[in-house]
């Protein structure tokens, strides 16, 4: 099930959360003018806890059926590298799987007080019996 659970967590934590733009020409955005030529930064990112499109999205649901969350953007400059990053992370989580079995979470998920575009965890405390080489 990893390949749909590394969806499932872009999605619920996607590490890219605002995008730029500038604004082709004037429009509207939820009843919002824009003009163009406005820098926009967009809160891309909260599309993918939109309940219209995910039910139950506070939820991490690796079963989650047609999972198009907006992780790596949309459209003319959707991500060149998703399925690398894809593939990067679902191996790190069976190496980390395969050679740290018992990790337990003991404390909360420590976030980067400042952090804006990009969201990451600083520190994430856990225990584990450390595995054998290789
Ligand atoms: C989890 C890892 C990654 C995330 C969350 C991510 C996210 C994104 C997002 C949201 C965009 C759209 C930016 C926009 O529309 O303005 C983007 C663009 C892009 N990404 Fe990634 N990315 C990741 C990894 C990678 C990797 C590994 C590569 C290269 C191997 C890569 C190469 C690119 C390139 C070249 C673009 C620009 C595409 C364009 O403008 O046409 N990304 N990425």
């Amino acid at each position: 099930m990893l390949p749909f659970a590394v969806e499932e967590f872009l999605r619920y934590e996607a590490p890219l959360q605002l995008l730029a733009r500038t604004a082709a020409r004037d429009g509207e955005v939820g009843g919002v003018p824009i003009a163009k030529g406005a820098r926009l930064l967009v809160g891309w990112a909260a599309a993918n806890r939109d309940p219209a499109v995910f039910p139950d999205p506070a939820a991490i649901d690796a079963d989650r059926p047609g999972n198009r969350h907006l992780a790596f953007g949309v459209g003319l400059h959707r991500c060149l590298g998703s399925n690398v990053a894809c593939s990067t992370i679902r191996i790190t989580l069976e190496e980390v799987l395969r050679r740290l079995p018992d990790f337990q979470l003991v404390g909360e998920v420590e976030r980067y007080p400042d952090a804006a575009l990009i969201y990451s965890p600083l520190a994430l405390p856990a225990t584990f019996t450390p595995g054998s080489p290789g």
